[in-house]
């Protein structure tokens, strides 16, 4: 007999006929996410589960679980899944990090770009016939990024990578993490280990690249973008959890803070209607962190090795815990 797969969606047909090789496999096809009762009959009897950052995969669906050896999610955040209670019922958790490394901290400095010289304002400018007078001397004027200071919070392997861009735009780099980097990492980077309370207060630009926890939930709030400098502009490709948007929608539109760059949001999609849509100094990008061919494809092939080694009873490549 053939071990049961299940997917909450569908992957690259490379991926799909490796899986078919080995598995029985049933794909998920109409509203995304998948609505729990469905999630919660189908986890009943399969081996192996793979998943997306917006299944939210609780100690419910796993109690479900009567076979499940693996959850393989296609993305490096993993805070949908219940880990702790996945461990308990020795189900092995695999994800995608290191793939999707450079592609999210390209998008984050392009968020960066875009809004501190107001690319795509101008292009709604361009689209809504509203540009209508040639250069002026302060015509939509944004600010340069050169000997401006790039907090970020949280120099993992997307926080490091985005340091690397941003010492090539000769940005001064501060980061604050729970733990310093090593000294050599320090030096070639050119990045200052910071209080939170500095990374905030002094950065031109706060890059936030923590993931959602108990600690961080709601962490950007009116109260830290108060400190904030008045021209500073925040960048989240994290987490959209990790900041309280009502806040930052107030703030943004009081000019508490310059501007933001945001590619991740509290609940996604985001209506035409969410407070964020109608400000001018806010970049909004639809989730597209890992959003490139190759990453996507190679997202895939780790999704599948992951899935194949829990089906083992191994330990995927790249495992939550255990
Ligand atoms: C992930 O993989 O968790 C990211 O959010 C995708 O961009």
């Amino acid at each position: 007999m053939m071990k049961k797969v299940f997917l909450t969606r569908t992957l690259h047909d490379f991926a799909l006929k490796e899986l078919k090789k080995r598995y029985q496999i049933e794909i998920h096809s109409g509203k995304i996410p998948m609505p729990k009762t469905k999630l919660r009959s189908k986890i009943k009897d399969i081996d192996g589960l793979v998943c997306f950052p917006y299944d939210k995969i609780d100690r419910e669906i796993i109690d479900c679980a009567e076979n499940l050896k693996v959850i393989s999610t296609y993305s490096v955040g993993f805070d949908h899944i219940d880990t702790e209670y996945a461990k308990k019922k020795k189900i092995r958790v695999g994800y995608t990090p290191d793939v999707l490394t450079d592609a999210t901290a390209d998008l984050a400095f392009s968020l960066l770009l875009d809004i501190s010289r107001r690319v795509s304002e101008g292009d709604r400018i361009i689209r809504s016939g509203k540009w209508r007078e040639i250069f002026g001397a302060f015509d939509y004027v944004g600010v340069d990024l050169q000997g401006k200071t790039l907090g970020i919070l949280g120099l993992g392997r997307i926080g490091s990578t985005l340091a690397k861009r941003a010492k090539a735009f000769d940005m001064r780099i501060v980061y604050h993490n729970r733990k310093h980097v090593s000294k050599s990492k320090e030096k070639s980077l050119n990045a200052k280990f910071v209080s939170f309370e500095k990374l905030i207060t002094e950065s031109d630009f706060v890059s936030i690249h923590v993931p959602h926890t108990k600690e961080t939930d709601k962490l950007f709030d009116m109260e830290i973008l108060t400190k904030m400098k008045k021209t500073a502009f925040l960048i989240n490709t994290s987490r959209g959890k990790v900041i309280n948007e009502k806040d930052l929608a107030i703030a943004l539109k009081k000019k508490v803070i310059a501007g933001a760059g945001l590619d991740v949001f509290e609940s996604e999609p985001i209506s035409k209607k969410h407070p964020f849509v109608e400000l001018s100094n806010i970049v909004l990008a639809p989730h597209i962190g890992s959003s490139s061919i190759e990453t996507r494809a190679k997202m895939a092939e780790i999704t599948v090795k992951n899935l194949d080694l829990g089906i083992e009873g191994k330990k995927p490549i790249y495992s939550v815990g255990y």
